[in-house]
């Protein structure tokens, strides 16, 4: 009776108006890799937010940039019946745990989605014709970050074909300066493989990594590929192995290498470092991929909670929150990444982000708007995954350039 009469209060005084008892008491456990500086200040918000609705935040924080500690964890967690509430799950992996009949449908909180979605993205969250996943963004993946002070001293200008980058890289060079800062895990040399896989047009990237198409996984393109990921390597510092990404991000931010060839969340390292883009760092498309856009959309799936089959107010307000206007900007804006939500304005983002929307826009309508395979949205994650070993095993031997093809169309048949 006390509880409720204070929460009668509460809502006289116009707070937590419309949350019952026990929703305020639902507490909500959230398994995400979001742990670097930006990343944290982006889920932050939506922390927060949903601790304003009256809901409980225990988060489950797995630190490993792409994710691929936090997805053992998520597995471990659902196999001994502890599953979370919530998961940074995307891509096809969300079918794939749609098809395990461990997710919740959240269609009760998506009335307006579809309609505020791009189709491809739109149907990326549904499973059996229902909701099972709510998208927070859309980070390109294909960029390559420049220190401006470094470009300068190096009297270049942001390279558009890689002869220009290569040039650029050797000036560096010849300045004293790291030209290339480079993590050591096999997500980030699949980031960089896949980008060099775009530069070769867009239509090349569809064959090679969304149809799997063997003819173009085993083509003469295919191994200058491969040639021009090991040319990229002589530029690479001897101290990558292991480096997680946003310390190869802090070494371009802090003038201690040139470039960075990674995806836009990146940016959120530069913000939250206080750092403007045009002053003190440069985005640019990775070279030959200006008119190209690989996607990679983050989403939270749903799961079932103990003895319950369908949402809980908790997850249907964490649904909700995610495709909120406000909070689609908010997040943006801190994690790098532009909003997923159709119609949200852009007038408080940076040149980059404004870039990367233009650029959405014009890659949507020409066709080179394609799924980034490196953040697990263009394959299953046996077909992914496999490739990823080739990719990595190259880039961490003196493997030639054939070889490696082979393995990769072999490697592209895994189921
Ligand atoms: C995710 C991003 C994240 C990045 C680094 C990507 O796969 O989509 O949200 O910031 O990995 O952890």
């Amino acid at each position: 009776m006390k509880f409720r009469a204070i929460m009668g209060a509460l809502c006289a005084a116009g707070l937590m108006c419309g949350v019952s008892a026990v929703q305020a008491a639902e507490s909500i456990e959230v398994l995400h890799w979001w742990t670097s500086g930006g990343e944290s200040k982006a889920v932050g918000v939506l922390k927060d937010d949903m601790t304003k609705e009256g809901y409980t935040w225990k988060d489950f924080a797995v630190a490993g940039g792409a994710g691929a500690a936090a997805m053992t964890a998520l597995k471990t967690q659902v196999i001994s019946g502890n599953a979370p509430s919530a998961a940074q799950i995307k891509g096809p992996l969300i079918q794939e745990w749609a098809a395990q009949g461990v997710l919740v449908p959240i269609d009760a909180s998506a009335g307006d989605w579809k309609k505020n979605l791009p189709p491809e993205i739109d149907k990326i969250m549904h499973a059996d014709g229902h909701y099972v996943a709510a998208p927070f963004s859309v980070h390109r993946v294909n960029w390559l970050y420049i220190n401006k002070a470094a470009l300068d001293k190096a009297g270049g200008k942001a390279p558009t074909t890689w002869p220009e980058f290569f040039a650029l890289a050797d000036k560096m060079k010849a300045a004293g300066i790291q030209p290339i800062a480079m993590g050591g895990q096999p997500w980030q040399d699949l980031t960089l493989w896949e980008d060099v896989v775009l530069s070769q047009g867009s239509e090349f990237y569809k064959k090679a990594l969304v149809d799997l198409d063997e003819k173009t996984l085993t083509s003469d393109k295919m191994i200058s590929v491969f040639d021009t990921v090991r040319k990229i390597q002589g530029y690479f510092d001897a101290g990558r192995t292991g480096r997680d990404w946003n310390l190869a991000t802090a070494m371009v931010i802090n003038g201690k290498a040139g470039m960075q060839f990674m995806g836009d969340w990146a940016k959120g390292e530069f913000a939250n470092a206080g750092k403007k883009s045009g002053v003190d760092y440069v985005c640019a498309a990775v070279p030959g991929t200006e008119k190209s856009y690989t996607f990679n959309v983050d989403s939270f799936v749903f799961f079932q909670q103990k003895g319950q089959k369908s949402a809980t107010p908790g997850q249907l307000a964490l649904a909700k929150t995610i495709m909120s206007p406000g909070f689609q900007e908010q997040f943006s804006l801190y994690k790098g990444s532009i909003p997923v939500r159709l119609g949200v304005s852009m007038d408080k983002f940076d040149d980059c982000a404004k870039k990367s929307y233009a650029d959405e826009q014009v890659a949507i309508k020409s066709g080179g708007y394609v799924p980034s395979l490196a953040h697990g949205m263009a394959q299953p994650d046996a077909a992914a995954g496999a490739i990823s070993d080739v990719v990595t095993k190259f880039m961490n031997s003196q493997e030639d350039s054939k070889t490696a093809v082979a393995a990769l169309a072999k490697a592209a048949k895994t189921k």
